[in-house]
């Protein structure tokens, strides 16, 4: 066990992380996904203090992270097949279900709405505290509001170390991006947040139920009139691999630096004050080492970070969609 700074420790003690989470403290965990800020999920008072953390606005709502379908009909009411279905074939997973919500779930887990989102997380680290701890855990990712979700101990420390007592460290999480959020409260199932499972493999265990899918025009935008204030800090844009060497150009003859995340990396010799990083070509290997890349290019001192647009197909949707996020 390490102790950190002051008061927060990393550590891998799964006793000790359940017996904070009872006395109504916040803990941060390892999730497959990213690293979650938790908090007993039936503690307002708990749960009101991850947002005082995060610094986030009280209403948005928190998932709840379960350790058995049984308990989904705690947190949840009418619940409808599909959830069923869903939580068979891809829980524990990188899926979560938005359900109406049973009455008991405090108003601060939903912000205030009629709907719960819930998730089992594949970790084996969090489903030992989850049952350890035996309720629901209310988390979000484990960083400040608007900025880059942490996929490793350290990242949470770095944002996170002052206001907390506990991390619990298990490593890089294996896929690095947040779970695909699907809507089932409403008239037909919906998919809100993208994530690495596809909607085809959703859609494959709900009896030729379609999956709605909301279209989101996206905008690329040139780097340099974007605010910094959205994570990373450092302007970040995404552009077609087409515009690269115009806006190169533009950017280093103002005698500004630019690194580029970019998966076609040309063969010929990049300009002075270029940085390439070069990203995995598949879209699972790029999702999981793009939020560390991000955040150590935002780290790096350069005046802009630009993304080159991955391949326009579904298996990029949900980091296209996380890229087009970070560029605000
Ligand atoms: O992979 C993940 O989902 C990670 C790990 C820690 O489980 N958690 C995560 O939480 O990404 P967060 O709070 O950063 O993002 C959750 C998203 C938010 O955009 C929130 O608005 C949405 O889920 N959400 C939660 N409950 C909802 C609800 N009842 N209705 C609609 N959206 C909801
Ligand atoms: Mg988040």
């Amino acid at each position: 066990m390490k102790s950190i700074g002051k008061r927060c420790k990393i550590v891998y003690e799964i006793r000790e992380a359940a017996k904070l989470l009872s006395a109504g403290k916040v803990v941060a965990f390892p999730t497959e996904t990213v690293y979650g800020l938790g908090a007993d999920a039936s503690n307002p008072e708990a749960v009101r203090r991850i947002f005082e953390i995060k610094g986030r606005p009280a209403d948005h709502p928190v998932i709840v992270h379960l350790s058995h379908p049984d308990q989904l009909c705690e947190w949840a009411a009418d619940i409808p097949d599909e959830a069923y279905q869903l939580a068979e074939r891809f829980w524990p997973g990188p899926l979560t279900i938005i359900l109406n919500r049973n009455k008991r779930v405090p108003d601060e887990v939903t912000g205030g709405q009629d709907t719960v989102g819930l998730r089992i997380p594949a970790h084996p680290v969090a489903l030992a505290l989850l049952r350890k701890f035996g309720g629901g855990i209310a988390a979000p990712s484990a960083n400040r509001f608007g900025r880059i979700s942490p996929t490793t101990a350290q990242h949470v420390l770095e944002d996170l170390g002052e206001e907390l007592e506990m991390i619990v460290d298990a490593g890089p999480c294996l896929i690095g991006l947040e779970s695909a959020i699907i809507n089932l409260s409403g008239p037909e199932p919906m998919l809100l947040r993208p994530g690495s499972l596809t909607v085809k493999e959703l859609e494959a265990v709900l009896d030729g139920k379609r999956i709605a899918v909301p279209e989101k025009k996206v905008v690329l935008r040139a780097p340099g009139m974007l605010a910094s204030h959205y994570a990373p800090r450092t302007p970040f844009a995404v552009i077609e691999a087409v515009a690269l060497p115009e806006t190169l150009t533009k950017l280093l003859t103002r005698g500004e630096t630019v690194a580029v995340m970019t998966v076609t990396a040309p063969e010929n010799s990049w300009p002075k004050g270029v940085t390439l990083r070069s990203m995995p070509p598949s879209p699972s290997d790029y999702a999981c080492e793009m939020y560390s890349v991000m955040r150590k290019l935002d780290n790096g001192g350069f005046d802009h970070i630009v993304a080159v647009a991955p391949p326009d197909s579904i298996e990029w949707l949900a980091v296209m969609d996380r890229l087009t996020r970070a560029a605000g």
